[in-house]
């Protein structure tokens, strides 16, 4: 928690490099992404909007190293993912918590069990009783009521199943934490405590790294300190977000209108 770190100095730097990126599925006669340049800062929110079918997601499976460029590289931390193996690759993605669209908690699992299982893939050493323990305290932190953690994911609201699936992402102390989508068709008021949620979980680790992709451009502005628009297959702008607010881009304008009469 930032409370109890006396070092307060904000981390600078860059998480995640992407240089010139390419990606085409059907043997290079079209390209989803298409010379991605971009530098992610470290210890702050960004946000990555774009208009559906861009290429987020495909975006996003490059940084967790799911897919491979068809050119172009992908830096995490200072780490060229080409040229990892797969144990260094599992190795580096200890280092990145994801938040997935829908959770993706495990259904026949307890919320207990759900946060544990991470720390049980990579953290073998733990005794049983000191992974409760971390379990416990990132359930705390993310705000869920000890009543619920011994029930299955079915048991509980949608909200809840957010809190359990961040604290799951929390659990090996990430450096970079990654949002899908996370208010994706989740109500107004349930879509501000998410947001909420992802800027205290920054707040409350200290030099933390936090990606957030996203249709929801009211969101971005809310909650994020650099913005990044792909468009095309390319990055259109990046920036603070006081610099789209300005930007005299056609796209940019129309987006700006569309999302924010929606948000
Ligand atoms: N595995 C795949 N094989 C072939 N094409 C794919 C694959 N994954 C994604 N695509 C294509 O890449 C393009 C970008 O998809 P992507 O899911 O990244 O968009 P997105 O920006 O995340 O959209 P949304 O906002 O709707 O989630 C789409 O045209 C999609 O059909
Ligand atoms: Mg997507």
């Amino acid at each position: 928690m930032s409370e109890a770190n006396p070092d307060q100095t904000p981390s600078t730097g860059t998480a995640i490099h992407i240089k010139d990126l390419r990606k085409s599925f059907d043997g290079g006669k079209d390209f989803v992404l298409n010379g991605v340049n971009l530098e992610i800062p470290k210890g702050v929110v960004t946000c990555i909007i774009g208009f559906s079918g861009t290429g987020k997601s495909v975006l996003l499976k490059h940084i967790l190293g799911l897919m491979k460029p068809t050119s172009g590289t992908v830096e995490i931390l200072g780490n060229d993912l080409s040229g990892m193996n797969m144990d260094q690759l599992i190795k580096m993605r200890t280092r990145l918590g994801v938040l997935f669209q829908y959770a993706a908690l495990f259904d026949d699992m307890s919320v207990m069990d759900n946060v544990i299982f991470p720390l049980r893939e990579h953290r073998k050493e733990l005794k049983l009783h000191d992974m409760e323990e971390i379990a416990k305290k990132k359930l705390a932190q993310v705000g869920l009521d000890p009543k619920h953690f011994h029930k299955l994911p079915s048991e509980l609201s949608g909200g809840m199943r957010k809190r359990v699936g961040l604290a799951r992402a929390l659990a090996l102390d990430p450096e970079i934490i990654l949002y899908d989508e996370p208010t994706t068709g989740l109500d107004p008021i349930l879509t501000e405590v998410v947001d909420d949620l992802i800027v205290e979980t920054h707040k409350a680790h200290a030099g933390s790294t936090s990606v957030v992709i996203s249709h929801d451009l009211f969101a971005a502005f809310r909650i994020s300190d650099h913005i990044v628009m792909l468009d095309k297959g390319g990055v259109l702008l990046a920036g603070k977000p006081d610099e789209f607010l300005k930007s005299e881009n056609e796209l940019i304008k129309k987006f700006l209108s569309k999302g924010l009469k929606q948000g």
